[in-house]
């Protein structure tokens, strides 16, 4: 029977993908496809729930697969940054600069995550201070690095490294007493970051910013760090000459 189709979609009817046993277009089926929102299609059958839902899964392949390739074009950028790199050498196992004047204030036991860790400087450091440091990056190398890292600082028992993708959001772990991310901004963790710190914890946190540079994709507007991380306690915060950094801790319940 042909599909009763109002003449407004004519334009849009299309036949549905190969079938992927056969490659031939599945039989019986022509889907067409009304948009809700400009990001929001309703599919509507005709010829069976075979084609749909084939429909849906070719869309759903494709999306995972642009996913797929940004993750993998970082992967290399950042892997070939660090190839290039002179690793890191045990005299510069440090805070960063705005941090090292609160160094008192790390504590010197219980867990540690280091988000987009890089070669792995800061783990290290906490390491050495006496916390059980998770490193995450997207970067083999960098992580390959940290890893070499903790071992010439013999605190290699106390560091684990992994090779994580953030955008996949934050991997499940325990609740850390300390939270470090330097150079390092995606707004989509802000929630899972506050999570994840145990109370009382501390919250360590630097970005590139648009005070005192010009605005650019990867830089917090001004006040977005104290903003985001409005419900830690604040214990101190700069922001200006392209950076911003906040050291916070998550209050205690009573
Ligand atoms: C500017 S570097 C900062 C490294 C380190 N935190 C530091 O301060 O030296 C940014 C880091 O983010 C990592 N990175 C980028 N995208 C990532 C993602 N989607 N998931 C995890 N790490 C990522 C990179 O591999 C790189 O090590």
């Amino acid at each position: 029977m042909p599909p009763r189709v109002p003449p407004q979609w004519h334009s849009r009817l299309r036949m549905p993908p190969p079938s992927p046993l056969s490659g031939r277009p599945w039989p019986l089926s022509l889907v067409w496809s009304a948009p809700l929102s400009p990001r929001f299609e309703i599919l509507s059958l005709v010829g069976g729930s075979i084609s749909t839902s084939a429909s849906l899964m070719c869309r759903l392949g494709r999306a995972v697969c642009r996913v797929a390739k940004v993750t993998e074009r970082d992967r290399r950028h950042w892997d070939d940054r660090y190839r290039i790199r002179t690793p890191i050498r045990s005299e510069d196992v440090c805070l960063p600069g705005p941090f090292t004047d609160h160094a008192d204030r790390f504590p010197t036991a219980g867990a540690a995550l280091e988000l987009a860790c890089g070669t792995g400087a800061v783990s290290v450091w906490l390491a050495g201070r006496g916390l059980n440091v998770r490193g995450l990056d997207i970067s083999e190398v960098a992580i390959a690095q940290a890893r070499k890292l903790a071992q010439d600082n013999e605190v290699g028992h106390s560091c684990q490294f992994d090779v994580v993708d953030l955008d996949a959001g934050l991997p499940s772990g325990v609740q850390a007493d300390v939270i470090c991310c330097f150079h390092f901004r995606d707004r989509r963790l802000d929630r899972a970051i506050i999570d994840r710190l145990a109370p009382g914890g501390l919250l360590a946190i630097s970005v590139l910013s648009e005070v005192g540079a010009p605005p650019g994709r990867y830089r917090a507007g001004r006040g977005e760090l104290t903003d985001a991380f409005a419900e830690l306690h604040r214990i101190a915060a700069g922001e200006g000459g392209g950076r911003a950094w906040l050291l916070a801790s998550k209050i205690a319940s009573e």
